[in-house]
């Protein structure tokens, strides 16, 4: 099936706001993570049937540094030290995908940013 969009700015935050300044976003903007450890933003994917899934996050980091973040699902990491390399310019978005086994329900899918830059400014969760 289609990929189904997840907007960042409908998520959970943690050290985060929703901003709409920098353009190329879906839906009502996206989120920038505050440039500490552990900022974070949590969507909520409910998958009909458990299966292995594609998890595309959409992302801009306008900066030369590497904004790595954890991606967790349900607590459990899924992907460690994920790399978010600098895209040129904060207008600039591109994506990142990794591949996840979901449960059929609700699944927690948390990216937590793992330096003290911070996480990218992020678009949204694809699933
Ligand atoms: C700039 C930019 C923000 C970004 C921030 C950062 O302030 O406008 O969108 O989140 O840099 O370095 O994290
Ligand atoms: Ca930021």
């Amino acid at each position: 099936a289609a990929p189904t969009d997840h907007e960042a700015e409908d998520a959970s935050i943690s050290q985060g706001v929703v901003e709409s300044n920098h353009a190329g976003f879906t839906g009502r903007g996206f989120v920038n993570y505050a440039n500490v450890t552990g900022s974070y933003v949590e969507w909520t994917v409910t998958a009909a049937a458990a299966g292995t899934q594609t998890l595309t996050l959409r992302y801009a980091n306008g900066t030369a540094v590497n904004r790595a973040m954890d991606v967790a699902v349900d607590g459990a990491i899924v992907a460690n030290d994920l790399a978010f390399e600098g895209t040129g310019a904060w207008t600039t978005w591109t994506t990142k995908n990794i591949t996840a086994t979901l449960k059929a329900g609700a699944n927690k899918i948390r990216a937590t940013a793992v330096t003290a830059n911070g996480g990218p400014n992020v678009d949204k969760l694809s699933v």
